[in-house]
């Protein structure tokens, strides 16, 4: 058998779907697209970008429902920008007053890992039932809003969602919501990105 990537790359400029004409076999296109969809690293944007571009605050969960604005909360900016991807860091902790975004910013990261780099992420309330409180209130306005998200995560109801009250699936990852006094919830989940919100309290 002959080295496969001389069959789909006989040439150095960079491969697309189209390729897939030169390999002889039904299907090749949608398993070259996918192949290279997979390829693509996380994109050179920032959390705080990504809530300017695509984050709507439902009026349901928020005090100024609308189009969400980093501007309107400026100091949230850096903190966001610390959770993007393309930053270094790998730890931030946020030290606050009450009732200045934080909760929100942390969505706004939730937002963006569904939409832009998927993978597993653990979400933590202080108990299981405010976390469950948080998933109706906060994290459903959140994918219902945008629609970005909401092409992502089937609603729960519908056969084979993937889509429960505490946990989320999507493409390349999955959202799980527990509370910092589940023990049970806490082990035996690997996770790319974890968000404790307030489990001090
Ligand atoms: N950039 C923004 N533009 C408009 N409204 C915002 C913005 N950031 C936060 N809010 C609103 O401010 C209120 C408080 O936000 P949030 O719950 O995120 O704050 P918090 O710091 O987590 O509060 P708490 O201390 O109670 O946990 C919410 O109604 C939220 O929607
Ligand atoms: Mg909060």
């Amino acid at each position: 058998m002959s080295d496969p990537s001389s069959t789909i790359s006989p040439r150095s400029s960079p491969i697309s779907a189209e390729d897939a004409d030169t390999l002889a076999f039904d299907g090749a296109r949608d398993v070259l697209r996918a192949w290279l969809a997979g390829l693509r690293p996380d994109p050179d944007l920032t959390v705080s970008e990504w809530a300017d571009r695509h984050r709507k605050l439902s009026s349901r969960a928020s005090a100024e429902p609308g189009q969400y604005r980093t501007a309107r909360t400026p100091y949230m900016g850096e903190v966001m920008d610390r959770l993007s991807p393309g930053d270094p860091t790998q730890r931030v902790v946020f030290m606050k007053a009450a009732q200045v975004g934080a909760t929100e910013a942390g969505n706004n990261w939730i937002g963006f890992v569904i939409h832009q780099a998927p993978g597993p992420m653990l979400a933590v309330q202080p108990t299981v039932e405010l976390a469950k409180r948080n998933s109706r209130q906060r994290i459903d306005p959140l994918i219902e809003e945008s629609p970005e998200l909401r092409e992502r995560i089937k609603p729960a109801r519908s056969r084979d969602a993937g889509n429960t009250m505490l946990s989320k699936e999507f493409a390349g990852g999955i959202l799980i919501m527990t509370g910092a006094n589940s023990a049970v919830g806490l082990r035996s989940t690997p996770a790319r990105y974890i968000f404790l919100d307030e489990v001090d309290a």
